[in-house]
């Protein structure tokens, strides 16, 4: 303990859990199928004054032009080759946008799909971002180069050679996910053909990478290909800084393969923290804000610092993926604005908010039929700009939830909070909740189904604050609901369970 201890304080020890944000800057935003240009701007005009520590980027490397459907969402999950062209821009666009980000500190996350390449049907030709031959019969794949030899079709036990059991872990990560045809990982072409890949994106100045499919991967195989990555760019970031880890496990529970056996490699998102958070938001299953009050491991989840936490993803908020009816999005915006602030304001995990675009839903039987639409997009199927309207909204059906005043002001609410400990909670053993950090903020929840008025501990210094939630500070005025703390720390809070957000966030950085 005592060495890593020492290397922790000079920070090689631990470093891939580190998310490499500038200092007081704890959230990143995933602008979902974003172009690059559009990240350049939101980067200098929104997210460096407004605290966001980095973006995560949808995947960079040139992907298979999938027809039919209709450039889905997912034709970015099924890589052709390593090169930095897709529907998000190309290379130079790339590069401008890696700089002009970590000019104004913000960083760059990029979302690394290693585990496998297209599927197995996408058939042969040049139906690819970039332009490049790839034949999915034969598994070639010229522009990398992989041929058939590169993949895990000898290693696959199930008959289909798709993951046809989940309780079987070699099944899980030695057969293709949903058809994708699965890298051979072991070998050591494989993992440096991928190596290279990330180490490019190092050179150009990314910060570090969610590694997409880590739960299809042996945790080992992915370690040797972290193991040959390169330190950050020093032109950004401190000598010896290391890439931040972050790789998706799915993990609910009851299955072999667990986010446990990733933690040696970096941190691993927390699936169990939206769909529990959207059931107790929700008040289904019996379950109460109240029991929120040992929030995090207490919940079974990964310990904190290996944690990576949000509220929804991509994947699930159309029902992909993990969490299944309880995940809440912004199409339930009042019970989401409540989800998003209580994960900001607490202490659990490295927080990732999600910003998405909206698309015609089409449920059928429960299920979303329109659960692959693309980004909202021309008639060529080219990537709709992020237009920014008078009111700092956005336009073209971005949603924009970054945007969101509620959802802003919480990300700077856990930038003041920064290192401050979980405090002063309090419950009415219902879903009136309340609790602080430290003597920088506080926060109150009303989710029950009537008025709410008490006197409530705030560990906060006397003097009127600005409610973040309702409005803000502006100058010396607030726009928002005042909280007066007294000299004890103690201050009434009101809270009807009809207001537009039953929740009331105050900090000393707005301070009236
Ligand atoms: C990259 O895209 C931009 C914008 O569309 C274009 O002006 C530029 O020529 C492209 N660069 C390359 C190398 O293709
Ligand atoms: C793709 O293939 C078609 C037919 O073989 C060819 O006409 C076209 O020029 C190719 N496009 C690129 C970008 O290589
Ligand atoms: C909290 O909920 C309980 C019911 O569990 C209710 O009796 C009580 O009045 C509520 N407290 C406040 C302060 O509204």
């Amino acid at each position: 303990m005592g060495i890593c201890f020492l290397l922790l304080i000079v920070g090689v020890c631990w470093a891939q859990y580190n998310p490499n944000t500038q200092a007081g800057r704890t959230s990143i935003v995933h602008l979902f199928e974003w172009r690059w240009a559009d990240i350049a701007l939101e980067c200098e005009r929104y997210l460096a004054p407004n605290g966001f520590g980095g973006v995560q980027i949808s995947p960079p490397n040139e992907n298979v032009i999938v027809a039919d459907p209709w450039h889905p969402w997912w034709e970015r999950y099924q890589p052709v080759s390593y090169k930095l062209c897709t529907r998000s821009g190309n290379e130079t666009e790339f590069r401008d946008m890696v700089t002009r980000c970590n000019s104004v500190g913000v960083h760059i996350y990029v979302d690394a799909v290693i585990n496998h390449m297209c599927g197995g049907t996408a058939g042969a030709g040049n139906h690819s971002t970039c332009g490049s031959y790839f034949n999915a019969k034969t598994e070639d794949f010229p522009a990398v180069p992989y041929s058939a030899w590169d993949f895990n079709d000898g290693k696959c036990k199930s008959e289909s050679g798709d993951i046809e059991n989940y309780h079987d872990a070699s099944q899980v990560r030695n057969c293709r996910l949903v058809n994708l045809l699965d890298l051979a990982l072991e070998k050591d072409y494989v993992r440096s053909k991928v190596a290279e890949y990330l180490n490019y994106l190092i050179d150009i100045g990314v910060a570090g990478f969610r590694i997409d499919a880590a739960k299809h991967m042996w945790p080992e195989d992915v370690k040797a290909i972290l193991d040959k990555l390169k330190d950050l760019n020093t032109k950004w970031f401190s000598a010896g800084a290391k890439p931040f880890i972050y790789q998706e496990v799915i993990d609910l529970g009851g299955e072999p393969v667990t986010g446990s056996e990733y933690f040696g490699n970096g941190r691993v998102t927390e699936f169990k923290y939206g769909e529990k958070l959207g059931t107790v938001i929700h008040k289904w299953n019996g379950e109460k804000m109240a029991y929120l009050k040992n929030w995090g491991e207490g919940w079974g989840f990964a310990p904190s610092d290996r944690a990576l936490v949000f509220v929804d993803n991509h994947d699930n908020q159309r029902g992909h993926g993990a969490g299944g009816a309880s995940i809440l999005t912004f199409w339930d915006a009042r019970l989401y604005k409540m989800a998003v602030g209580f994960m900001l304001a607490h202490p659990y995990g490295f927080t990732r908010v999600m910003s998405s675009y909206r698309w015609t839903r089409n449920f059928v039987n429960g299920k979303d039929a329109n659960d692959w639409i693309g980004p909202p997009s021309n008639s060529d199927g080219s990537t709709k700009s992020v237009t920014i309207n008078a009111d700092t909204t956005c336009g073209n059906d971005w949603v924009c939830e970054h945007r969101w005043r509620q959802i802003r002001n919480m990300v700077i609410f856990r930038n003041v909070a920064d290192g401050q400990p979980f405090s002063n909670w309090w419950d009415n053993g219902s879903n009136q909740v309340a609790f602080g950090r430290g003597n920088k903020g506080f926060i109150v929840f009303n989710n029950d189904d009537w008025y709410m008025n008490v006197d409530l501990q705030t560990g906060l210094p006397a003097g009127t604050y600005c409610d973040v939630i309702s409005g803000q500070k502006e100058g010396n005025a607030c726009t928002g609901k005042q909280v007066y703390v007294s000299g004890d720390g103690t201050a009434n809070f009101q809270i009807s369970n009809t207001d537009e957000d039953p929740f009331v966030a105050i900090h000393v950085g707005a301070m009236l």
